[in-house]
């Protein structure tokens, strides 16, 4: 490890902010009746203090200004501050961070309430040891002292990472190795002539930076099951977006299919003209695609430290071709092997009655040949799915899919970044 403690900037470090301050901006003005500039106007909003940029850039007098930045504040303060998203791989590096045994910590000249609720939606408050930033009415605090009370006593090789001068400047005067993230919004120039030692074009160069060839440790595996019409597919797109806002590298993925060779086996066991396939036929077709589908995208994505999100799995085989159609542990076996150990480190059953479910699904879409299977079969199905949640595997993880979208959404978020942050294993120990 080249250093102990390292200390982040916020906007344009770890997250990109331009989005909800250029919105806000916009507001603000047209509320004034103000012309909106364009967007090379608006984007250099992001970073000088506000006041400044009412006035330099709009053109704004002394009293607009005052009634501009109380607009600004009261829209960014209810939800500009959530368009932001976090830079795509920052989330695996502060994890790989901490791994590293490294102290994190953070320094910003946002208020320490809007660094902390930040950090906190987006997941990433447990990586952070310190997190130094300024409170309103309090004294003025000049950058290098906050990069100091972010960085704890005894650390040997501190360093600082920022994207503008005022940062390579505050590392410099703090006596700390300075890196500058040139994907963030500042220029090269900017930040060699303010003192950056090094600079990262990407976040992957920043990664080389900081952890050398610290190994991306493996990606966790998410699936989503249940009986058809549960809504899974609905919660793994949300689950999906939110978790790259989050940064972290997602692989979302399906079965049956999921790369070229499944999805042409999908087709075969999904078309109505199929009707007639025999149960064993099915299911080894089923586990067939599974097969290629875990060698060619699941395997491949975990090992380059992916969060795969796959809807369905080998659960879906046991329960409708082991439970559903009574071909019993055989499912289980064929499935061992196509599996090769490559088993899900959370299951996600969303639990919704069969008939409940058949209304929903009647009322969305044109049923495929294994969904228009009677009712008994549906009924094994969900039996089955229950059954797993209730026994000892730990993996299995109930989500009552009766509630509101946004409900079930919350706890399927909750239950993954425990995961993905590492809470729940801190629990077990
Ligand atoms: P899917 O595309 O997930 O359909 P939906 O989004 O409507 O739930 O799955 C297609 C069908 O394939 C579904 O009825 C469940 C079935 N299936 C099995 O019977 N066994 C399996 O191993 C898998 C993966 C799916």
């Amino acid at each position: 490890m080249k250093f102990d403690a390292i200390v982040f900037d916020l906007d344009g470090t770890i997250t990109r902010s331009a989005p909800g301050i250029m919105g806000s901006a916009k507001y603000a003005l047209s509320e004034l009746g103000k012309p909106i500039p364009g967007e090379s106007v608006l984007l250099r909003f992001v970073g000088p203090p506000l006041r400044d940029s009412f006035r330099e850039l709009c053109g704004l007098n002394e009293d607009e200004t005052e009634k501009a930045v109380a607009l600004f504040r009261k829209r960014h303060n209810a939800e500009g501050w959530k368009e932001a998203s976090v830079y795509p791989g920052i989330f695996e590096l502060l994890y790989s961070l901490k791994k590293a045994g490294c102290h994190v910590a953070l320094a910003s000249s946002k208020s320490l309430a809007l660094c902390e609720k930040t950090l906190e939606y987006f997941g990433l408050r447990r990586f952070f040891d310190r997190v130094a930033a300024p409170v309103p009415g309090g004294p003025e605090i000049s950058k290098r002292e906050l990069i100091l009370s972010a960085l704890p006593e005894n650390a040997k090789a501190p360093c600082m990472v920022g994207d503008r001068m005022f940062d390579m400047r505050g590392a410099k005067e703090a006596g700390v190795y300075a890196v500058g993230a040139l994907y963030g919004y500042g220029s090269e120039e900017e930040l060699s002539q303010s003192g950056a030692d090094e600079t990262a074009c990407d976040v992957k160069a920043l990664r080389r930076a900081l952890l050398g060839d610290f190994r991306m440790p493996r990606g966790r595996f998410i699936t989503f099951e249940g009986s058809d019409g549960c809504g899974k597919s609905t919660q793994h797109k949300l689950l999906k977006q939110y978790l790259e806002s989050c940064g972290v590298s997602v692989v979302s993925t399906r079965e049956p299919g999921g790369c070229p060779i499944s999805e042409r086996i999908r087709g075969v066991l999904l078309d109505v003209s199929s009707m007639g396939m025999t149960d064993e036929c099915e299911a080894l077709l089923f586990a067939a695609a599974r097969t290629q589908h875990v060698h060619d995208t699941i395997l491949p994505a975990l090992e380059s430290g992916c969060t795969v999100l796959c809807d369905r799995f080998v659960d879906s085989s046991v329960a409708y071709q082991g439970a559903g159609r009574g071909l019993g542990d055989w499912v289980k076996e064929i499935n061992a092997r196509a599996v090769k150990n490559c088993l899900p480190d959370l299951t996600l059953v969303f639990d919704i009655s069969p008939e409940e479910a058949l209304a929903r699904r009647l009322s969305q879409s044109q049923a495929d040949r294994i969904e228009l299977s009677k009712g008994e079969l549906q009924r094994r199905v969900y039996e089955a799915f229950i059954e797993m949640c209730e026994g000892p595997d730990e993996r299995f993880y109930r989500i009552d899919a009766a509630g509101s979208i946004e409900q079930i959404a919350d706890s399927v978020r909750q239950k993954v970044m425990e995961l993905l942050t590492g809470e729940a294993e801190d629990k077990r120990k």
